[in-house]
């Protein structure tokens, strides 16, 4: 990925023992400020979710979650100064999230990022989401180091990228309609189970049995890695409206593993697929659906069955949060990936494209 530079900075040692990132994420409906040091270590990772007002609507209400965010941009970063004990004074950059997500959602972390980093005089570094999340692996694991291949799988992306290097990739396989997590949320919305519909479904899931609704996988015969989630969801919606014209009873536990083994399926797939193509023996995963329990199992198996070791992060790393922010600005920062102070919001951002 590489950024415009508009205004060079005399950027601190790099070799120095301890670079520290000031990172920001409001990309959604998460508020989350954090302080990262040489891109593995969290210092402080805060994370203020606004999930149980967006509950009451189903999903996220993009006008609401940017008033959230600017009553709570400045204490969330206050706080992750404070929990990593370090003064703005010590920090190296600021980092934050510029694009893909909400536009206000984006544009109140952006500005509250730009004007520290006017402010104080340090860097800004705009970080693209998606880097973020596949970051939050070097975080968990310390000696992981590209090349590998990433499936990442949140409420608004299914990709598969290939990360060749640190900020270099290439995207593989995506979603070509729903995404994996906005599948999850639909199914759960549509069994009446609640928001956001991952962790739901997955709870039931672990009571059911994946094998007794046959929902349909899409494979695409042009050999293709991408996904497609749609017709799975609209499957789901068809079952439950004939067993209901037929007053039939069904079991939820039993359609939420039927439906999860379907989207698990076609994710381990496509992503074993993908690393084989490339010949790596490093398979990560990353974003919210990487919380997903089956999916861990069945990656780890598959992984394992063409030799390559498996990377996940925890699963308060897998959903978002700012430390992932910090930890992929770290090596943006090293290369120089300096962004001007008239980065802008870019709702629409593609991986691997050049910010102005
Ligand atoms: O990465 P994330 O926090 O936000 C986006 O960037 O989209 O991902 C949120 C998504 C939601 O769709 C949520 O339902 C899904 O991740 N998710 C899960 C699980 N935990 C969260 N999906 C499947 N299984 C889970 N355990
Ligand atoms: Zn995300």
């Amino acid at each position: 990925m590489k950024f415009m530079k508009t205004k060079v900075y005399q950027l601190a040692e790099v070799n120095d023992e301890k670079i520290l990132i000031l990172a920001v994420e409001t990309s959604c409906d998460e508020t989350s400020a954090a302080v990262v040091e040489n891109g593995r270590r969290i210092r402080s990772n805060i994370i203020s979710s606004q999930i149980d007002i967006h509950k009451k609507f189903g999903g996220v209400v993009p006008e609401i979650a940017s008033r959230k965010h600017v009553e709570l941009i400045l204490p969330v970063i206050g706080q992750a100064l404070e929990h990593a004990s370090v003064g703005l004074d010590r920090i190296d950059a600021v980092a934050v999230t510029y694009g893909p997500g909400l536009a206000g959602a984006l544009l109140v972390g952006l500005s509250a990022a730009k004007a520290l980093a006017f402010a104080t005089g340090k860097p800004l570094v705009g970080v693209h989401h998606i880097e973020g999340h596949i970051a939050a692996n070097y975080l968990e694991h310390e000696t992981l180091e590209p090349p590998f291949v990433c499936l990442v799988a949140s409420g608004g992306h299914s990709h598969i990228v290939y990360v060749e290097d640190y900020g270099d990739f290439e995207i593989m396989g995506q979603t070509r309609d729903d995404a994996a997590g906005e599948a999850f949320d639909k199914t759960a919305r549509a069994l009446g189970l609640g928001y956001p519909g991952g962790p739901l479904i997955d709870a039931q899931a672990k009571m059911g049995d994946g094998s007794a609704v046959d929902f349909p996988r899409v494979y695409f015969s042009d050999g293709s890695l991408d996904f497609s989630f749609s017709g799975l969801k609209t499957a789901v919606l068809n079952f439950l409206n004939t067993n209901a014209q037929r007053g039939g009873e069904i079991s939820i536990p039993d359609v939420c593993a039927s439906f999860q083994q379907a989207v698990v399926d076609v994710l381990v797939h496509n992503t074993i697929r993908a690393a084989e193509q490339k010949g790596v023996k490093k398979i990560a995963l990353a974003g919210g659906v990487a919380a997903n329990s089956q999916l861990r199992s069945s990656m780890k198996e598959a992984a394992a069955g063409i030799g390559a070791d498996m990377f996940y992060p925890r699963p308060l790393l897998c959903t978002d949060n700012a430390a992932m922010i910090g930890s992929a600005a770290f090596y943006e920062y090293k290369r120089g990936n300096i962004s001007g102070l008239d980065l802008n919001a870019v709702p629409g951002l593609k991986l691997g494209t050049a910010c102005g």
